[in-house]
């Protein structure tokens, strides 16, 4: 499928604030068709420069009654209706329409929350694949329903308890679903019903896949850099950076320059398998600065865990800052650009609707970031990865060739070991000491066959002296504490359940193999109370 046809199936979310929108998105292209989202209330512009085939309506916190309830533009019912745009409101999106085309909502007499049983009154339209009285079981979460449709809609589904389920009004191509169709306990009925409305509805096209989506970037990026440009990425050993870092140098070969900075605050052998993976793999051009001594010195007898984090950040910027400035001598000439591995959920969040309670996610980054730029390099960003998920950028890498033992890999923070060593880290060999019991840690959840069911599992060093006997000798050494969590994306996480068996013998391990451990234990607090990293 060419960019043409990509842009001309375009499925358009507006936001107004579901905890679900992302997957909404997720969803549509796993279908091979091609999704954005945009907040709800963007101006009509925003909406018509992206000239979608198709509009969902998401849900939301909201009730359409609440004072500053989200609403879509002025103009926006007027530019679907006369560009024949497909509308499906989900939801809140539901309410939203009803109330903004002539209808009544109100407060439900009950409300419904959770897995209900809804009947198929119409077997036309939405449930066009279905018959009068076929049941299903969906995923409600609505206090207010519709009680009185606009002109021209019809109710095509009620629930068990008789509420609104599902509406239409075909001629005007408007429709709208009470519950949520994308969420897992209304499968496998609620993906069918929209992918009957997507393709057979709306006569949307599938086609989407990634590699349209590495023909296209690289076309962008060889238009955009200009021949004589050149372009610098600091690679974190990271999924995303090198991904995008891979993608760049595709498109404009040498004239990429990557910079790796050991910081002393890397995993066990870190740098040789990163650096291994650049070079032999990938064939990145990689400069890697050895500052081990750079940050340890300035982290020594610093205990508090933000002034931790805003050392290294700065050290980071120093770094960086030199290393462009040398390149600049060398080249003749300033870099142009710098490549982010910006990716999209980052860049929805950088504007949640307001109410939302969704986090504000650019401001997370920033902070869990390598640092942020030095003020005085007017560079340019190339942020390849932005319009992409996490499983997206895997399986963009996966084409590229990066290993996928290297896509897999589980997340690791900018601060490096620093926020998993309490206190001065730079005291005795803590580092040392945590860093042979985490690879052995992790050696044993791969040699289990698990690792790819955890998205993150490490050593914690504990920095206090407890009493043990090795042998007939008394010892006074140092604790390890193991977590790992599950989790989707970070911001919550549940511990991981281990075996038994697999513990004893860890626990064995570490204590024999890692010299100035007496005692390993176990972290089992989830996400909330707990953060996943110690500081
Ligand atoms: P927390 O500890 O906040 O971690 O529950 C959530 C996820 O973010 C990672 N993390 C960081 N990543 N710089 C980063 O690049 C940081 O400062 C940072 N702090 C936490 C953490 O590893 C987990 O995946």
């Amino acid at each position: 499928m060419d960019a043409q046809d990509v842009k001309s199936n375009l499925v358009l979310i507006l936001d107004f604030g579901s905890q679900y929108t992302h997957l909404i998105t997720r969803r549509i292209r796993a279908l091979n068709v091609f999704s954005l989202c945009i907040n709800g209330t963007s101006p009509l512009k925003s909406i018509t420069d992206l000239n979608p085939s198709v509009i969902i309506l998401s849900g939301g916190p909201h009730s359409v009654h609440a004072p500053n309830a989200p609403c879509f533009p002025p103009g926006f019912i007027d530019y679907v209706e006369s560009n024949g745009i497909h509308v499906l409101g989900i939801c809140y999106g539901l309410q939203l329409i009803v109330q903004q085309m002539g209808g009544v909502v109100r407060v439900g007499e009950k409300q419904e929350y959770g897995r209900m049983e809804i009947e198929v009154g119409i077997a036309e339209g939405l449930f066009g694949n279905k018959k009068v009285g076929d049941r299903q079981n969906v995923w409600m979460s609505h206090g207010d329903e519709a009680v009185k449709l606009p002109e021209g809609f019809e109710v095509v589904a009620r629930s068990k308890q008789g509420a609104v389920a599902a509406v239409q009004n075909q001629r005007k191509r408007f429709y709208g679903l009470q519950y949520h169709p994308e969420v897992t306990h209304s499968q496998p009925e609620g993906m069918e019903t929209l992918k009957y409305f997507l393709f057979d509805l709306c006569g949307i096209t599938a086609g989407w896949t990634m590699e349209d989506v590495l023909d296209e970037e690289l076309k962008v990026i060889k238009s955009t850099v200009a021949p004589e440009d050149h372009v610098i990425c600091a690679l974190s050993g990271g999924v995303d950076s090198t991904v995008a870092a891979t993608l760049v140098h595709k498109a404009i070969g040498d004239r990429l320059h990557c910079v790796f900075v050991d910081n002393g605050l890397l995993r066990w052998r870190e740098r040789e398998r990163v650096l291994e993976t650049f070079e032999k793999d990938l064939h990145l051009p990689v400069t890697c600065i050895d500052a081990v001594d750079q940050f340890l010195s300035k982290l020594k007898g610093v205990t508090e865990p933000e002034k931790k984090r805003k050392i290294i950040g700065n050290e980071f910027i120093n770094i960086f800052d030199a290393f462009a400035h040398d390149l600049e001598k060398k080249l003749g000439r300033k870099p142009a650009y710098l490549v982010q591995g910006t990716l999209y959920p980052d860049v929805i969040e950088s504007c949640p609707p307001p109410g939302s309670g969704r986090t504000h996610s650019h401001t997370i980054k920033s902070h869990h970031n390598v640092g942020g730029l030095p003020k005085d390099m007017k560079l340019k960003l190339i942020e390849p990865l932005k319009l992409l998920f996490k499983d997206e950028v895997r399986e963009l890498g996966k084409i590229m060739g990066v290993p996928q033992g290297f896509l897999k890999r589980h997340p690791f923070p900018g601060p490096g070991l620093a926020v998993r060593v309490p206190g001065d880290v730079t005291l005795e060999n803590r580092l040392d000491i945590l860093r042979k019991a985490d690879e052995i840690f992790i050696q044993s959840i791969k040699d289990a066959g698990i690792y790819d069911s955890i998205w993150q599992a490490f050593a914690v060093f504990m920095p206090v002296l407890t009493v043990g006997v090795q042998g007939d000798q008394r010892t006074h050494s140092y604790a390890i504490t193991l977590r790992a969590v599950t989790s989707q994306d970070g911001m919550t996480a549940d511990w991981y359940y281990f075996d038994h068996k697999f513990l004893v013998d860890l626990s064995t391990r570490i204590c024999n193999e890692v010299p100035g451990v007496n005692r390993v234990l176990l972290d089992i607090t989830s996400k909330p109370p707990s953060t996943i990293e110690w500081e």
